[in-house]
């Protein structure tokens, strides 16, 4: 193994799309409900952003549930968008998709995208303000009643919650995964990952510009957000 936390040119991106099903119970789940999250304010041939679309999931899910929609799948490695590129090719879905290599400001500020989804990208950033600037570029390329899906790695510093995380290797080995490997993780996620409370991202997410902000998924320590400019009696 390497030896860079989640390299996702090496190893880590190598054995993603397998390991992250392994510790995330409901990850396809998330990926589908984001699109009936997305469904309200998109037409039958909407365009969707997918920030670090790593592996593809999100446009191989939401293209197969959504036939007609077009996505532009962005992400900072050549080694994910490569695996991205590959596998949909292979499910004949190279055509439902523009891959770049790259960050969002890589995407034109023309407001053109229905909806977009940012999944479990964000927690990389140490940064607040990065974390605002992120949401708010992606603001800029939507429509103005487009939506956003965020979902990211939380925190939480209480007794319940780790315990609670403690569990979470009885579910990654009940599903294959090999304990060297979810050892490094669990490694990496403590020295690497910039995991804030999900009170903290929900306001990071309404200052990068959405007045309406609401959690549609939890589980364990990964929470999923749907924002909007609609206001909504909350
Ligand atoms: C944990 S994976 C998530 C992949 C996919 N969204 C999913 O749901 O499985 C994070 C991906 O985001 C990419 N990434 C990290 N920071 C990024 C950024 N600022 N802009 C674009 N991609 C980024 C990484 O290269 C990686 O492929």
């Amino acid at each position: 193994m390497d030896n860079r936390p989640f390299d996702f040119e090496a190893d880590y991106g190598a054995h993603y799309d397998t390991f992250i099903r392994q510790v995330i119970p409901g990850y396809e789940g998330l990926h589908a409900l984001a699109g009936a999250m997305l469904e309200p304010s998109c037409p039958a041939n909407a365009r969707i952003l997918v920030i670090g679309c790593g592996s593809g999931t999100e446009i191989i899910c939401l293209g197969r549930l959504y036939p007609y929609w077009h996505f532009v799948g962005v992400d900072l490695s050549p080694a994910m968008i490569h695996q991205c590129s590959e596998r949909l090719h292979s499910l004949k879905m190279a055509d439902r998709a523009t891959l770049v290599v790259g960050t969002v400001n890589d995407i034109d500020a023309n407001g053109a995208f229905d909806g977009a989804t940012c999944i479990l990208v964000s927690h990389f950033m140490a940064e607040e303000k990065d974390k605002i600037s992120l949401f708010s570029s992606i603001n800029h390329r939507l429509k103005p009643d487009g939506r956003l899906i965020v979902a990211d790695a939380c925190n939480e510093n209480s007794s319940g919650f780790r315990a609670m995380m403690a569990c979470r290797w009885n579910f990654a080995r009940a599903h294959g995964a090999a304990l060297e490997r979810y050892q490094r993780f669990q490694e990496d996620c403590r020295t690497s990952l910039q995991s804030i409370s999900p009170e903290m991202e929900e306001r990071l997410i309404r200052q990068a510009g959405f007045s309406s902000v609401r959690r549609f998924f939890t589980s364990l320590h990964i929470n999923a957000w749907l924002a909007c400019h609609e206001e909504w009696a909350d």
